[in-house]
């Protein structure tokens, strides 16, 4: 169903043509397109026997659809084609991936000249698996080139306790030799294991992007590569709660390092096949380095493309305390809030006309807290409805500003561009599409609130 016709189907946020979806993999551009691939199975609207997915596009907002682009063949895949990337090797797009079995998990390669047919490596085990690292605990191969060589990190755990992340070496990208560890979770509350590492370099720092297991949310680490190990200096996290999980990140041909990640679904199994589809990536999301080496993170700035009308066809301030009210189910909103005091600021979305149900972005200034309440974000008692919250420090005189992205049952909000809180909400009322921005303040002046709101179109020309 499309989003014309299904109320919780994404229109800006990509999702399969049907079925299940989960991790974005193989990011890469070739022959002038964007390629974006994804865990997948085809046969059913949930999790199962993985393939990877395809879609291009020339831009980065439209896509299209392309054929499956790996299947299980081989006994060392034969339950999975699980995560990874593609890289260019002597100019041979090259992808890595883990083959899941009842042996455990394998990191295999597969060579292509046009990212349709795919040839797999006999050996389906490219790698050798260190002593003490269970093969169920060994996935999601990342591979980048550095001083010359070849490099590639892996997902692993320490003892079955703690997130590890392994590296290896190759000169010609083919024959790999095992470096150890780059860096294990110095907490055990960081994961037991971690899943979709990324390590690539940003302004004069490296950065390690890890997805804690179990879907405890993914955290980012920035600090130095020296000697084969990494040195942290900062880390924080980057989607909170596992809103958005099994981030992939690569470097656009412009210099850009792109991000997407994967929002899993938050209701019943039956609800779930009824519409036939699970599972969205986030926008494309530009990472950065701000003034204090800390990551930051952004929608691209292609994606204002898919902005149709204007709903508030220019900045507006409010008086104290007032709301302003809009509506729609798919929106871009760019909201900024002065911040003079303990008043609460925010938006309800996707609001009834009753008022029975309502979803609420709302950040209190006093305990630093940025929320997304669900408890009433829908009717149906089959959806998940518990409140996300982010630790949110604004510099003295630093207003919030928020970048709402709504599309459908999909929310992610971006905050000062340092940290995003994504989940889904699924209203049922046809008439949930209200909402308001506002601002509890007193005293206000002028240019106290702005506001910019836009209807968005679709990603799928051809859908
Ligand atoms: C993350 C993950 C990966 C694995 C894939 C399997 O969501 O568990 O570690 O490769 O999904 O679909």
């Amino acid at each position: 169903m499309s989003s014309a016709t299904d109320p919780h189907r994404p229109r800006f946020h990509f999702t399969a043509p049907q079925h299940w979806l989960n991790d974005p993999n193989g990011l890469c551009h070739h022959g002038g397109r964007y390629h974006l691939h994804y865990q997948h199975n085809p046969a059913a609207a949930q999790w199962g026997v993985i393939h990877w997915g395809h879609a291009s596009s020339a831009d980065l907002v439209h896509w299209q659809d392309e054929p499956i682009a790996l299947a299980p063949s081989h006994e060392y895949d034969r339950q999975g084609c699980w995560s990874g990337c593609i890289v260019e090797v002597d100019g041979q797009p090259t992808l890595h991936y883990t083959g899941f079995s009842d042996a455990g998990q394998v990191q295999c390669a597969a060579t292509s000249s046009d990212l349709v047919h795919w040839h797999k490596r006999e050996t389906g085990r490219i790698v050798e698996r260190p002593a003490g690292v269970s093969a169920h605990d060994f996935r999601d191969p990342y591979v980048f080139r550095h001083s010359e060589r070849w490099y590639m990190v892996v997902g692993a755990s320490l003892d079955h306790e703690r997130g590890q992340c392994l590296l290896y070496r190759s000169a010609d990208g083919v024959e790999w030799e095992e470096r150890g560890a780059l860096y294990t979770a110095p907490d055990l509350r960081q994961g037991r294991m971690w899943e979709c590492p990324n390590f690539f370099p940003l302004g004069d720092k490296w950065v390690l992007v890890v997805s804690l297991w179990l879907f405890l949310g993914v955290h980012v680490f920035v600090g130095r590569f020296e000697n084969e190990r990494f040195v942290p200096e900062w880390d924080g996290p980057l989607d909170v709660d596992a809103g958005a999980f099994a981030h992939l990140a690569f470097r656009g041909p412009d210099g850009r390092m792109l991000q997407w990640g994967w929002i899993n679904e938050q209701r019943e199994q039956a609800l779930i096949d009824a519409d036939g589809w699970a599972g969205a990536m986030t926008v494309p999301r530009e990472l950065l380095l701000d003034q204090r080496g800390r990551l930051a993170q952004r929608p691209v700035a292609e994606l204002a493309r898919l902005r149709g009308t204007e709903l508030m066809p220019q900045a507006v301030t409010d008086a104290p305390g007032t709301r302003r009210r809009f509506a729609g189910r798919h929106l871009d909103i760019e909201a900024n809030y002065a911040m003079c005091g303990p008043a609460k600021v925010g938006l309800d979305l996707l609001v009834s006309a009753d008022g029975r149900e309502r979803t609420r972005v709302v950040f209190w200034p006093e305990a630093r807290r940025l929320s997304i309440e669900r408890a009433h974000s829908s009717l149906e008692p089959r959806v998940r409805r518990q409140d996300l919250h982010a630790h949110l420090e604004l510099d003295p005189g630093e207003p919030l500003q928020l970048r709402v992205l709504l599309d459908a049952s999909v929310l992610e909000v971006y905050a000062n561009e340092r940290l995003c809180l994504t989940t889904r909400v699924y209203p049922t009322l046809p008439d949930s599409v209200g909402a308001v921005a506002f601002s509890e303040a007193e005293g206000l002046g002028a240019d106290e609130l702005s506001l910019r709101v836009w209807e968005m179109g679709s990603m799928f020309p051809a859908r």
